[in-house]
């Protein structure tokens, strides 16, 4: 049956991270992490309240180092509009923001209700990624260099043609010791594997595969943008200690269990963007002009798989005089 197209709410949710990259923007290289992350919050929340959706957020964000954040199970929207979930990062790359560093973005995504993966307290997951190339060749169950063999093989290429990104942190280090050992190329990043796992997918980014253990919030969120790219992403809750495995039994969780992307995000209507704080190879970050800002966005949606970026400019001076949201 042929469809009219149907809305898209790729807009709106720009409108929402740029709300949030302008407001963290504010606190580049500053040294304040919490207080970045605070602003993207309050900006967000704000812009949120205004959509037309009857969302509850599933991935709030913020629990791993108690920051400030919009809570799992909190109500957003207008109520109006059809029932979503919704997962928010509104600083992925805190840290970055506020040494000024490149590479952070603020983050949502949104797909039908009951189809974003809860982790309930599991803060940390295993994750490998790649792009539509190479979907379907990976196991993140089997040994690095056979998900090396075999997306060489799936990219025409040679195991020592790949990049694999990886978080640089002492618990990847066996990661990056069998990559090193299989003969791929490295790129460690310090923070901020959601573009990690996106970078896999875009043609232009040099990045054949993420690796490695990172924030849970991050891969839900990184799925949802590989639905829309036709890439994939597995994951496996990961136990920092007794404690989160204690909680994972509590909680109903199988550490073996590998997520597959669908079962991070299912649905078939899910709607991803991003907007970039500080300028890194996938966004531009935001510039202050005096009487304005400009802001770099991404909006993409798996239905369709229209992937469009937006370049924005905000006239701060109109908005402060009437917005109920600070633009600073
Ligand atoms: P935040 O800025 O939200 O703290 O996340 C940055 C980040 O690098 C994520 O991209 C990544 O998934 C996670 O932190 C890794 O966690 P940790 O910094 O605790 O190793």
């Amino acid at each position: 049956m042929a469809e009219i197209p149907d809305r898209n709410l790729g807009l709106d949710l720009a409108r929402v991270t740029e709300t949030a990259a302008m407001a963290a923007a504010r606190w580049q290289g500053r040294g304040d992490k919490e207080a970045a992350d605070q602003a993207a919050v309050d900006g967000m929340r704000a812009h949120l309240g205004t959509l037309s959706l009857d969302g509850v957020v599933v991935i709030g964000e913020g629990e791993k180092d108690e920051a400030p954040m919009l809570h799992n199970g909190e109500i957003v929207g207008n109520g109006d509009g059809r029932p979503v979930d919704i997962a928010v990062d509104p600083v992925d790359g805190t840290t970055l923001t506020a040494a000024g560093m490149p590479g952070a973005l603020a983050v949502i995504a949104v797909a039908e209700r009951g189809t974003m993966f809860f982790p309930g307290s599991m803060v940390y997951m295993d994750k490998i990624a790649v792009g539509p190339a190479a979907r379907g060749v990976i196991d993140l169950d089997a040994p690095v260099d056979r998900n090396l063999t075999r997306v060489a093989k799936a990219k025409g290429s040679d195991v020592n043609d790949l990049t694999v990104m990886i978080l640089d942190r002492p618990r990847n280090e066996p990661y990056i010791k069998a990559v090193r050992e299989a003969g791929a190329r490295i790129r460690l990043i310090r923070d901020g594997d959601v573009s990690g796992a996106i970078a896999t997918a875009r043609d232009d980014s040099g990045i054949d595969m993420l690796l490695g253990i990172g924030g849970t919030p991050e891969g839900v969120l990184a799925a949802a943008a590989m639905r829309c790219m036709g890439g994939e992403i597995q994951g496996r809750l990961w136990a920092r200690h007794d404690e989160d495995r204690e909680r994972a039994a509590e909680e109903g969780f199988d550490l073996n269990d590998v997520l597959e992307t669908r079962d991070l995000v299912g649905g078939t209507n899910v709607s991803f963007a991003a907007t970039g704080i500080t300028g890194g190879e996938f966004l531009r970050g935001v510039t202050f002009t005096g009487p304005g800002a400009i802001t770099h966005s991404v909006m993409m949606r798996a239905k369709t798989g229209s992937v469009r970026y937006m370049d924005a400019f905000h006239n701060l001076s109109k908005l402060n005089e009437f917005s109920s949201v600070e633009y600073g």
